[in-house]
């Protein structure tokens, strides 16, 4: 497998993992509080990832040049914005991350779009 792909999927592995270890941390302690940060975890960090690196590597030409890593990073970037994002919001400790990382992912969806529109496959 490509590199690119493979750190996608490895990094939506750790995400999953992270995530199960919460889930299973809120199910223990009957405290489901946080549940809609957990699900945006596991996601956009284990599924969203995932399906973006599924396409990396169903389609190697669309990894040449920069963009597949900036929108990794930016992927990887919404994760750890949004998800503790959504705690604070959830504590009434404010929404600026939350929005920012809305945005985020907003851009990292039509990075997607764009890299797909623009590989053609042949
Ligand atoms: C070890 C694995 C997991 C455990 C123990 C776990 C546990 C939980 C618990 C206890 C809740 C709260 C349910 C409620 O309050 O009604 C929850 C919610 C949720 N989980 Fe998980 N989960 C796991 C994995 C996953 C995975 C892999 C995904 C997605 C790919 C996921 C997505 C969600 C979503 C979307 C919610 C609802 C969030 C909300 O209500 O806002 N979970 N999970």
């Amino acid at each position: 497998m490509q590199p690119i792909p493979r750190l996608y999927f490895i990094t939506a592995a750790v995400f999953a993992l992270l995530g199960m270890i919460w889930g299973i941390v809120m199910s223990a302690t009957m405290d489901h509080t946080l549940s809609p940060a957990h699900g945006h975890l596991n996601l956009i960090g284990f599924v969203m990832i995932a399906v973006f690196g599924t396409y990396y590597a169903l389609v190697p030409k669309a990894t040449e040049g920069r963009l597949a890593v900036i929108h990794y990073g930016l992927t990887v970037l919404t994760v750890i914005v949004m998800v503790p994002g959504i705690v604070l919001a959830i504590n009434e400790n404010g929404e600026i991350l939350a929005k920012l990382g809305s945005v985020l992912a907003v851009l990292t969806m039509l990075i997607f779009l764009y890299v797909v529109v623009r590989n053609r496959s042949d």
